[in-house]
């Protein structure tokens, strides 16, 4: 008889850098207002990251946090998986890098790009070799500091982003745990890949004195189309897994979905029909951190006592690819 594994999420933990932007701030970089920007997007601040900090700088951050909670040691990981587009480098990946700053190696260490939704990509990739019996603790993490790949001249996408870190440990649940992940539905349509896009960088466009000149270096969004694709694709990722197991939206305890968007987040609680009070929302104090904005919700949930053990709790993402994709798990 073959053995049943479950993951759980074990330990989180959060960094955002210390300078924060407000919607005043930008009202002297571009032409935006304070009202524009909190009625459209519900944002109020960001945190930006300084000039010498990367992405695994701050992924540090928030998996020492993360291992503190999980209450394991660093030599206790078996597999780091980062959910980033904005990593220290094209290459290495900057699981490598997050590997040699923890000290410790021989395991697998990728980063894997699905843009906001890489959080809970990683976690589903983790889910499979817990499962699988062959990982005992993953640490994953979602980060960006996409503050360093903006055109600042445009008011359609600076407003929107801050930097942040979420770090998760996911370990092998014990076989009387009410801790596990429950079901996970991922999906991407990349009929609609150049609606997000840093342009020029890659192989398609490499960096030339003119791709600099043109700015295409910078996060390039047609927010307006990705706005209604956001809300049909969470709610389609969420809906298959609540009818897969059965459940009603009643039963869920906690919702947290990407935070791009107030109006996306109100829009898909209501078409979900979950009450507004489970719904976890953060945006004001950190704009769109990308990946980073599930794992940073999720911790600040778990710290301020929010979601406690044994409750229900369903994530729903969408990204650049366009991705989207749903996690269920039990606390
Ligand atoms: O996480 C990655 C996935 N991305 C997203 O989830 C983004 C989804 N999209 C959105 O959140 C929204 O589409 C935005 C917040 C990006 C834009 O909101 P919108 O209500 O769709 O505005 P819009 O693009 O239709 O623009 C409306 C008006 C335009 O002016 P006109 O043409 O009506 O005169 C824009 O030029 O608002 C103007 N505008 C601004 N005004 C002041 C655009 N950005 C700004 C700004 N300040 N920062």
């Amino acid at each position: 008889m073959s053995i049943k594994y479950y993951a759980k999420i074990s330990g989180t933990g959060m960094y955002v850098p210390d300078k924060v932007l407000t919607n005043f701030d930008l009202e002297k970089i571009v032409d935006t207002t304070d009202e524009w920007i909190r009625t459209r997007t519900g944002m109020s601040e960001r945190h930006i990251a300084s000039k010498d900090q990367a992405v695994s700088d701050l992924a540090y951050e928030a998996t020492l946090k993360a291992i503190e909670a999980a209450r394991i040691r660093n030599k206790d990981i078996d597999m780091i998986i980062v959910a980033t587009v904005s990593s220290d480098h094209a290459f290495p990946s900057t699981a490598c890098i997050l590997q040699q700053k923890l000290g410790i190696r021989g395991f697998p260490a990728f980063d894997i790009s699905a843009g906001c939704t890489g959080w809970i990509y990683a976690a589903n990739i983790a889910k499979q070799y817990i499962e699988a019996g062959i990982a005992k603790n993953i640490l994953i993490i979602g980060v960006e500091v996409l503050t360093k790949i903006i055109n600042w001249k445009d008011r359609g996408t600076c407003v929107l982003f801050g930097d942040g870190a979420g770090a998760t440990i996911i370990s092998r649940a014990g076989e009387r745990d009410i801790s596990r992940f429950i079901d996970s539905e991922l999906s991407a349509d990349g009929t609609h890949y150049d609606l997000l896009i840093q342009k020029a960088g890659g192989s398609r466009m490499p960096a030339t004195k003119e791709t600099l000149e043109e700015n295409l270096h910078t996060i390039y969004m047609e927010g307006n189309k990705i706005f209604k694709n956001a809300i049909r694709s969470m709610y389609s990722a969420c809906d298959i897994v609540l009818k897969r197991n059965n459940l009603d939206v009643h039963s869920i305890d906690w919702l947290i979905t990407h935070q791009a968007n107030m109006r996306i987040i109100q829009a898909l609680g209501k078409k979900l029909k979950i009450d507004n009070k489970k719904v976890i929302v953060n945006i004001e104090k950190y704009a769109n951190t990308s990946a980073a904005t599930i794992p940073i919700a999720l911790d600040e949930a778990v710290r301020n006592g929010k979601i406690r053990h044994g409750d229900l709790v369903l994530l729903a993402s969408f990204g650049a690819g366009l991705t989207s994709g749903s996690l269920l798990f039990r606390m």
